[in-house]
């Protein structure tokens, strides 16, 4: 297996410009279901996860085509909705599917797609989400079966701001007889994203970003083009690094909006946050300082998907930090890896109480789940010495070219192929 090779210590500088959203990306591929004719999609970000949403759309009767970060799709001749289990199991994603596969031809087949590192991922809400706009759920072992002869307007209450259930019922919801109204809907950017891409297809619906959004059924759906917001986790990640190696860096194609609680916690360690439309400029010249608390909550709260990453930070902070994660139950598999390149982190249940070390040491490390293995990349560039990270098809699902992206900034990093060997003194090529 491929590894990436780091030799920290370095402070990183220079300009990047930060990849399409991969999370709004996914839902908008799969809501391409709903309009007969060409669609192009602009900033997709040529990752892991893209393929295999396309490689589905392609097993359906779609045709799609992936070139210099813009997709055309034709998905006229879609014929199937039955989601093969091996391409469902590569990507839990492929839930997205449901609400406009069932949209389109009344059925659909999909396979539970059981939980990952960092949690069971239940898909209970977009269940009933598809069930309260009138369709019949029949579960047979690990495989479900949709149908819906016509899809009805209904009202929804979430009983957890769910990301995927949101998108899935508003894909459904765009399509039926009426109007729906889905309570404690998720608030991210990429839920606004989908609401966008929908409506430029001829979809009437409103309020995405707040906790109520609003569906008005339409009859057909017309091709468009579309370009996918910048991925506020990318940015946040390239945030970090560089607070985490005191480096001076500019992101390029970032929305500040998207970051405010990650820009509110960075300020309060001592980093220097500014930016002026979508240029950003992030730097640290001392030691972090601690943070008494943070909590990872749905947006606009901290997002989950950086709290990895915050640890990284605060675990070479001067004092005692505790980071709260309470979207997902099994997010903190990166606490181990980083305790073996010396930070001094203890988890009791869902708090984990960090002590700020004054440096961190190269080791040989696992990434256990996408953003695990984004902050063991990061936790590598601040550390002193040689850090291996094993394991990168994780990090691949969600960085492009995480490597050569770093590389721009400065860092000493570099892929080891599997046939490569890691000879001593051996590190990072520039
Ligand atoms: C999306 O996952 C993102 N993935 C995740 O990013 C992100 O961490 C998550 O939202 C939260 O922001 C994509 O958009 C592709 P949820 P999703 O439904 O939709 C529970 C990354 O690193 N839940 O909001 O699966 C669930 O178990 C990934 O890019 C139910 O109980 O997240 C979890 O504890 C990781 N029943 C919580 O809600 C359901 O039916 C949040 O899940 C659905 C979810």
């Amino acid at each position: 297996m491929e590894k990436l090779v780091i030799e920290g210590g370095k402070p990183l500088a220079g300009t990047i410009r930060i990849q399409g959203a991969k999370n709004a990306a996914l839902p908008i591929l799969a809501a391409s279901i709903l309009a007969k004719g060409k669609l192009v999609i602009e900033n997709v970000p040529d990752l892991l996860d893209i393929q295999v949403m396309l490689n589905i759309l392609n097993s359906l009767g779609g045709r799609t085509e992936l070139e210099n970060h813009t997709v055309s799709l034709d998905m006229t001749e879609l014929s199937s909705s039955h989601i093969p289990e091996e391409l469902m199991k590569q990507m839990r994603s492929s839930i997205f599917l449901m609400g406009p596969l069932l949209a389109r031809f009344g059925t659909v087949t999909v396979y539970q797609p059981g939980g990952c590192a960092i949690g069971e991922r239940k898909i209970n809400l977009h269940l009933q989400g598809l069930e309260a706009l009138g369709a019949k759920i029949m579960e047979q072992g690990n495989t479900i079966v949709c149908c819906a002869e016509q899809l009805k307007g209904a009202e929804i209450i979430l009983d957890f701001p769910s990301v995927g259930a949101t998108e899935n019922i508003m894909m459904a919801a765009a399509a039926a007889e009426g109007k729906t109204t889905i309570h404690n809907a998720a608030r991210e950017p990429e839920i606004q994203d989908l609401q966008h891409f929908l409506n430029a297809m001829g979809a009437q619906i409103y309020g995405a970003g707040t906790s109520t959004i609003t569906i008005e059924g339409v009859h057909s759906f017309q091709p468009c083009t579309y370009r996918i917001i910048p991925d506020r986790i990318v940015a946040g990640t390239m945030m970090v690094a560089a607070a985490a190696t005191r480096g001076n860096i500019i992101l390029e194609q970032v929305n500040p909006q998207h970051l405010t609680s990650l820009i509110h916690v960075l300020k309060r360690s001592g980093v220097q946050v500014t930016y002026s439309g979508d240029i950003m400029n992030v730097q640290c010249g001392s030691r972090p300082k601690m943070m008494e608390r943070v909590v990872t909550s749905p947006y606009p709260a901290f997002p989950t998907d950086l709290q990895s990453l915050i640890m990284v930070l605060l675990s070479l902070a001067d004092g005692l930090s505790i980071v709260k994660e309470t979207v997902f139950e099994g997010r903190f598999k990166h606490v181990d890896e980083l305790n073996r390149m010396g930070a001094d982190i203890r988890v009791d249940l869902s708090s984990a109480f960090i002590r700020g070390v004054p440096r961190l040491y190269g080791a040989t490390v696992e990434a256990t789940d996408l953003r695990a293995g984004a902050a063991l990349v990061v936790a590598g560039l601040a550390a002193h010495g040689t850090t291996v990270v094993e394991q990168i098809h994780h990090i691949d699902r969600g960085y492009e070219q995480i490597e050569h992206v770093l590389r721009q900034l400065g860092a000493r990093i570099y892929r080891l192929a599997p046939e490569e060997v890691l000879l001593q003194g051996n590190y990072p090529r520039n």
